[in-house]
């Protein structure tokens, strides 16, 4: 079975996933958090940064653009096949209302005219190049009966997956999934698919296969894989509790390469925080402590508290 590792802007740059990818692996692919070209500077420095196979030594990993303007996401496909990637993915799904109000992300989604001439130019580029190019989706913009225009376009390219978040836009990242709208795509996709939502345990990752009547695989999990980063050993079957221990060595790892890139130290909590408000399921009873975590703004108080969570579980 082959895990996808979805891409979570401000979350799994190429600290965490280092980190992750060390202390657990066992997962196939890796998704980078967006690249949005800007038209004098496709790939920022930043951006070189994080993709950069130097700091991404041993991680099978697809760079992703954000865009709706086909000489951009080329521009940025150049540079980044020049540091010898062989995929791109294009991210059609981002809610985010700055980046729908610019026709990028979900926001391209109602706009078939453009996305098929976009499309056109894109895959067309891609053939020259010998680039394989993903898609990650959304359903739709605004109704997810979008979708099945959406499939027939699709279908025109040579996709090398689609990746199918099965939301709307207004939906962002909340409720059930709607999962008919990955049903139809199982029937009427001719591209490679891969789903993608709300898989946290292997009870919803068994749920869903059994509902679509398939073992689905590959499969692209996000928030599920920081909330317990032993999911996917969990679904492999390598493991079958949540590890504390690694999660302490994820955790030391993660704080103190963020203590060595970023500042003033404010900085680095405010990261390790959002961690945190995926790891407080793991810690059942801890809420108080956790809240007090969330506050913290020295790393004496932050790590007094995280220690002593930590310890408690680890003991037991
Ligand atoms: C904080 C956050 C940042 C995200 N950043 C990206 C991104 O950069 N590119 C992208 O395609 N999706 C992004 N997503 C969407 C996820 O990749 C994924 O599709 C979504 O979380 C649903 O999958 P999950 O239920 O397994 O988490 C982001 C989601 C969250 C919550």
């Amino acid at each position: 079975m082959k895990i996808y590792f979805a891409p979570l802007e401000g979350i799994t740059g190429h600290i965490f996933r280092n980190a992750y990818n060390e202390i657990y692996g066992h997962i196939d692919k890796y998704f980078a958090p967006f690249i949005s070209p800007a038209e004098k500077c496709p790939v920022t420095p930043r951006d070189r940064k994080e993709i950069a196979p130097e700091n991404n030594k041993g991680i099978n990993l697809v760079p992703q653009i954000l865009t709706c303007r086909s000489d951009g996401f080329i521009e940025a496909a150049k540079e980044i096949r020049a540091m010898g990637y062989k995929e791109v993915n294009l991210n059609l799904g981002c809610p985010s209302g700055t980046v729908c109000a610019k026709g990028k992300g979900a926001g391209f989604l109602p706009e078939t005219l453009l996305l098929q001439r976009f499309l056109d130019d894109i895959y067309s580029y891609a053939a020259q190049e010998d680039l394989k190019i993903s898609i990650k989706t959304r359903l739709g913009f605004f109704d997810p009966d979008e979708f099945y225009d959406l499939v027939d376009i699709f279908n025109g390219f040579p996709l090398s997956e689609l990746i199918v978040h099965p939301r709307i836009r207004s939906d962002f990242y909340i409720g059930e999934v709607r999962k008919e709208y990955f049903s139809y795509a199982l029937k009427n996709s001719q591209n490679p698919l891969v789903y993608n939502g709300n898989i946290f345990s292997c009870k919803d990752y068994d749920d869903l296969s059994d509902s679509f009547g398939i073992t689905l695989d590959p499969v692209m999990a996000g928030r599920g894989l920081i909330s317990d980063p032993s999911l996917a050993d969990k679904l492999k079957g390598i493991a079958s509790e949540t590890d504390i221990v690694k999660l302490r060595r994820l955790h030391d790892t993660v704080y103190h390469a963020y203590q060595e890139i970023i500042s003033p130290d404010i900085h680095v909590l405010y990261k390790m925080r959002e961690l945190w408000t995926y790891w407080r399921i793991l810690f059942d009873g801890k809420d108080r402590d956790i809240k007090r975590l969330l506050k913290a703004k020295k790393y004496r108080e932050y790590e007094d508290i995280v220690y002593r969570i930590l310890e408690g579980f680890s003991e037991q």
